[in-house]
């Protein structure tokens, strides 16, 4: 089999328990359907996390205590909505840096790009599509000084052995005193995160089903969208969001690019997502196990969110 979605979706649907990766909501018409859960008053992150970046861009600024020039360097960086008010505290105080955005998308790169010419013309920017490892391994090469972003929660999609792999893969690409702004979404009351998640206008459905929709596609399959449908699940204790889609029926499905059939029982699952949330004290943790330290955590009036800053040790 050539391609790794054929591979992953095909060892994904034949597992005792079928998943499919989150990694794969993103195609066009997923990065669409993101957009609208994201403009949804019940999915708190975004407007959180915006909420930081206004009103506390200056108190993460002097927490970095970089001495001369540096990088800013945004790992998926998309409509970089929320890093506007960031770039802007800086541009604005005559702070030198260079923005480094990185997103696999070229597409959402030049979007970003055009919009931060018109709206921030002095800032210095070098966009860089493709594969965030490949590019943060030039980084260490740099004489100057780097804060790495991963912002939105993106790290609740990994489980914690995953999480590590990738933290010892940043730090691996940072330098001795780089740091790295990573945002987490809190535990709190779970009806919020349910109401997040599980939301009343089937936008999430919508999120789910569209990984069949991008099967039939892809792999010339013919799942009956109608015949599935979406379940979310959050458990306060552990932090976990999980998300599902049920088969509606028993049924089975033809994947006719790669000549398969795939069998589904009566209520049967696809597991589709992990989004965890995290407690402060979990974050410190996850920290100093990955040999950074902690530098502060910026939260949201509410106390839903929090960017935490870490320093490589
Ligand atoms: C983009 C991974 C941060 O987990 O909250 C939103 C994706 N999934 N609603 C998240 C998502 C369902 C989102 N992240």
């Amino acid at each position: 089999m050539t391609n790794t979605f054929a591979k992953d979706i095909l060892k994904g649907l034949t597992a005792k328990h079928k998943y499919i990766s989150s990694k794969y909501f993103y195609d066009d018409n997923g990065s669409r359907i993101f957009q609208e859960i994201m403009n949804m008053p019940d999915y708190y992150p975004t407007n959180a996390e915006f909420e930081i970046l206004s009103m506390q861009s200056k108190q993460i600024v002097e927490a970095l205590k970089f001495s001369g020039p540096f990088n800013i360097i945004e790992l998926g960086a998309g409509d970089g909505f929320k890093t506007f008010k960031l770039l802007e505290y800086l541009v604005n105080n005559n702070v030198d840096f260079y923005y480094v955005p990185i997103d696999i998308s070229q597409e959402a790169i030049d979007i970003l790009t055009q919009q931060l010419k018109v709206k921030l013309p002095s800032l210095k920017i070098k966009p860089k599509v493709g594969d965030y490892f490949e590019i943060l391994k030039g980084n260490r090469e740099s004489d100057r000084q780097s804060l790495l972003l991963f912002l939105g929660g993106n790290i609740g999609n990994y489980q914690e052995n995953e999480a590590k792999e990738l933290l010892e893969l940043f730090h691996k690409n940072m330098k001795v005193g780089d740091k790295l702004l990573t945002g987490f979404d809190l535990k709190k009351n779970p009806i919020i995160i349910q109401n997040a998640y599980f939301d009343k206008h089937g936008i999430t459905k919508r999120f789910n089903l569209n990984l069949l929709i991008r099967i039939n596609r892809e792999l010339d399959a013919d799942f009956k969208i109608d015949d599935f449908d979406f379940y979310s699940h959050y458990n306060p204790i552990t932090g976990d969001v999980k998300s599902y889609i049920v088969s509606l029926r028993k049924q089975v499905v033809q994947l006719k690019a790669i000549n398969e059939t795939i069998s589904f029982d009566y209520d049967e699952l696809i597991w589709t997502e992990l989004s965890k949330k995290y407690a402060l004290e979990e974050i410190r943790d996850l920290a100093h196990n990955a040999n950074f330290n902690e530098n502060g955590n910026f939260l949201d009036c509410k106390h839903y969110f929090t960017d935490s800053l870490w320093e490589k040790r």
